[in-house]
């Protein structure tokens, strides 16, 4: 990679308009040190693949000290390294090694909540009822007779209750799970802290934050009740105080050289509402979970794809296409679907058949719309490979607390968290050598980076194909697009210059436009003809 790859702190580029974020579950990426568990010093063998595959910056999931009860999304102290994935040292060198490489760094932040071994959560619990201590969680009495019962009828978005009771009878709030205490925002401390947390990594030189559960970190202080209400106006999501913080936070990182960046992940079901985060004084931009969760359907996309354009254009921030993440089940699968192909938490369809040879087309098809469409567009670990979701982990090797929380009604998400097969025959697939933390599929021999490299029709050739034209092709990243007239159950635009993006989501072969030349086909092309589930770029008149 040539010095002028290389990033440099005083350039301002505008790079997060389009770039390819690729995103990074550490623990499931690579393991360095053998004992089964994805670490840092995997990630830095594994930053070539990264650089080669085409990629702008990484998003890694938490690398935070954390007792792993929700895969670090419960953290214990936000200025260090989980010991099972490294040091601070570690990640100052993979910053700069991935700089080097003209990669940017994205880290996750967590402000809604921390671990309940969190230094203030063990002092809280310590200092007992009416402390300044637990001024900075949620503490309340309970209800009943001898508060017995939560203070509200809050649910956690894992399942049961939203409280949990201590030893002194106060009860603590937690969105998520019993081990993940909700900050209070109402405390002029949390907010103190949190500004010198983003200090200290931006410190070490990271290009920016993916901000976890962003609307989730104002409450309404009267802790009113919701009656089983999960949508519409809710007392602990998107309430309005919540764009003090980001403007806040925008302050700091503008002060910082070159463009440091916060990306908010809210799940809204309101896009004028999700777009007041992407105001210029706020957040840089946002996961675009309307699109993620749209079935594959020509006239759905279309809708989503136009109503996503319309609300982030109302504050002039780059819309972003996401198709997967540590979350959800893979777009393989739920692409591969008999019947519904969206996604909904409160339905992961778990065992509903699948045609993974079609949500593999079909795959390969979204691949080449989203890195069409104007904006960013972000690739989750696996995706490049063709991964699917892995559906029949044994009961008793699932980690995600979603599946006890919901005693076993949901079962959770470790079937998208399965570590990576880079090579080798069999399990686990050179992702280290001490085996993996979950088990991986021997099916995946024929999916294994290593094999896919020297295959030029693979999917991680498609998506090193079509990263690579992305970032050299004028017409591509961030502007404009038009919609081209189509049949009902074809998607088609341009860009100019001289680009057009064609998607057959029909069951039958569909004309290509007029054009010049054919620069990318997710599939074989039959002639003229556009197969079923097939996308193209053509280079148009
Ligand atoms: C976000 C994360 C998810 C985590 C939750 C609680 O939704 O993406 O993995 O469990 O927040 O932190």
């Amino acid at each position: 990679m040539s010095v002028t790859n290389e990033i440099s702190p005083d350039t301002p580029t505008a790079w997060w308009r389009d770039a390819a974020i690729y995103q990074v579950y550490i623990r499931s990426f690579a393991d360095g040190n053998g004992d089964g568990i994805g670490d840092l010093a995997g990630v830095r063998a594994r930053l070539p693949y990264l650089a080669d595959l085409g990629i702008d910056a990484i998003w890694f999931c938490p690398w935070y000290p954390s007792p792993m009860d929700d895969g670090g999304y419960d953290v214990s102290d936000f200025r260090d390294i989980e010991p099972t994935f490294g040091t601070l040292e570690e990640a100052e060198l993979l910053i700069a090694e991935a700089h080097a490489l003209g990669i940017r760094i994205i880290i996750d932040i967590v402000p809604n909540h921390a671990s309940d071994e969190h230094p203030w959560f063990k002092a809280a619990l310590a200092a007992g009822p009416g402390s300044p201590e637990r001024e900075r969680f949620w503490f309340r009495p309970g209800r009943g007779e001898n508060g017995e019962l939560p203070p509200n009828d809050w649910q956690s978005r894992f399942g049961g209750p939203a409280w949990t009771r201590v030893a002194d009878g106060e009860w603590f709030l937690h969105l998520y799970s019993s081990r993940q205490p909700d900050f209070n925002w109402t405390n002029p401390e949390v907010h103190a802290e949190f500004l010198d947390v983003l200090k200290f990594w931006f410190d070490r030189g990271i290009d920016g934050f993916r901000i976890d559960v962003a609307d989730g970190l104002i409450k309404d202080p009267a802790l009113p009740d919701v009656h089983g209400a999960t949508t519409g106006p809710l007392p602990y999501s998107d309430m309005d105080g919540v764009h003090e913080v980001y403007r806040a936070w925008r302050k700091i990182s503008d002060s910082y050289p070159g463009e440091r960046i916060f990306v908010g992940e809210m799940w809204l079901p309101d896009p004028i509402r999700f777009a007041r985060y992407l105001r210029p004084d706020e957040m840089h931009s946002a996961f675009n979970f309307d699109f993620l969760s749209c079935p594959w359907e020509a006239k759905r996309l279309r809708e989503v794809i136009q109503s996503s354009m319309d609300s982030h254009s109302l504050v002039g921030a780059p819309p972003t296409w996401v198709l997967s993440n540590h979350d959800v089940t893979r777009h393989v699968t739920r692409y591969g679907r008999s019947g519904d192909t969206g996604f909904e938490f409160a339905d992961r369809r778990h065992g509903t058949p699948v045609d993974r040879d079609l949500g593999t087309r079909r795959a390969r098809a979204a691949a080449l719309l989203t890195m069409a469409l104007p904006g960013g567009v972000y690739v989750y670990q696996g995706e490049e490979l063709g991964l699917w979701e892995i559906e029949d982990i044994p009961d008793e090797l699932r980690q995600d607390p979603v599946f006890e929380r919901t005693k076993h009604a949901d079962p959770g998400r470790d079937g998208c968290r399965v570590p990576i097969p880079w090579g080798d025959k069999k399990p686990p697939f050179s992702f280290g050598t001490g085996g993996s933390w979950l088990p991986q599929p021997q099916e995946w021999a024929g999916y294994t980076a290593d094999a896919q490299a020297a295959d030029p029709d693979s999917m991680l050739s498609l998506y090193r194909k079509a990263l690579r034209i992305r970032r050299d092709e004028p017409a591509l990243g961030d502007g404009e697009m038009s919609w081209v007239m189509s049949l009902a159950d074809v998607i088609a635009f341009t860009r100019d210059p001289g680009f057009t993006c064609m998607v057959n989501l029909s069951s039958e072969p569909v004309p290509l436009p007029r054009h010049e030349s054919i620069i990318l086909a997710s599939g074989p092309l039959r002639g003229d003809q556009l197969p079923a589930d097939t996308a193209v770029w053509l280079r148009t008149f």
